[in-house]
């Protein structure tokens, strides 16, 4: 199986490209199951269930999300009721959501689990506790198992990272927006990368515009962070595994959005 997982989607420049450019990636990168996360999506924060619909109509299998999973609260409806959304599996449990999630390619059944870091985030559950649950849970029933790890802390990630070698195909990090030169196939066979990258604009700091985060920060004066505009990429990696679910390899996967 061959599958494209894409980092944080940042509001609407990332969240068009995506819709305008999935359909020929698919294609030119012959891939059989596409998974995004589009924490950002909706101007920044969150993700709106009308949002959710289009990007599933645009050929992504499954959506991930982070610490924005609620910003955009109509979503909660979708996290009680779709099948190709997940939250962190480290969230509480009375949180809405599925912990795991899976979904069937003409390749076969992929697995999709979300978890947050500790480091410089809100206190979540511990994660290798619930992604051991969530493995437990799913057991023999997939071909292939991706884990998208939302951290800040590179540490966070590389420990999941070895958590999980072996144990599942792919754990690949989310959350600080910048792609990391990293990827590797792990000694028992799981494909890593610390961060996919954001799908939003590049001129920017981490997608939203550079002067109102530059003023803010030097003056301590409160402004709205709004998203940026240029240099839009889509970021993440592309990974292809065996029959055994093991990585055979991973590239990082990055295209520029003419404007
Ligand atoms: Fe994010
Ligand atoms: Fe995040």
């Amino acid at each position: 199986m061959r599958f494209l997982f894409l980092g944080d989607i940042v509001g609407k420049p990332g969240y068009s490209a995506v819709r305008t450019e999935l359909p020929a990636i698919r294609q030119q990168h012959n891939l059989d199951a596409v998974v995004v996360n589009a924490e950002n999506a909706a101007d920044g924060s969150g993700l709106t269930p009308r949002q959710f619909r289009r990007l599933i109509e645009c050929g992504v299998d499954a959506v991930t999300m982070g610490d924005h999973l609620f910003r955009q609260k109509e979503i909660i409806d979708t996290l009680e009721t779709s099948h190709q959304i997940v939250k962190p599996a480290n969230f509480p449990k009375s949180a809405p959501g599925r912990t795991w999630s899976i979904v069937e390619t003409a390749a076969g059944k992929i697995a999709v689990i979300s978890l947050m870091g500790r480091i410089y985030m809100r206190p979540v559950d511990c994660p290798f506790e619930a992604v051991d649950q969530a493995l437990s849970e799913i057991g023999d029933q997939v071909d292939v198992i991706l884990v998208d790890i939302h951290a800040e802390a590179t540490g966070d990630k590389q420990l999941i990272g070895r958590y999980l070698d072996g144990r599942v195909t792919a754990v690949i990090g989310t959350h600080t927006h910048v792609p990391t030169a990293d990827s590797q196939i792990l000694p028992g066979g799981t494909a890593f990368q610390c961060d996919a990258g954001m799908c939003g604009p590049y001129e920017s700091i981490l997608g939203r515009s550079v002067s109102r985060v530059l003023e803010s920060s030097t003056s301590f004066v409160p402004e709205s962070f709004y998203v940026a505009t240029k240099d839009v990429r889509l970021c993440g990696a592309i990974i292809e595994a065996d029959k055994q679910g093991r990585a055979i390899t991973i590239e990082r996967f990055e295209k520029r959005i003419n404007q």
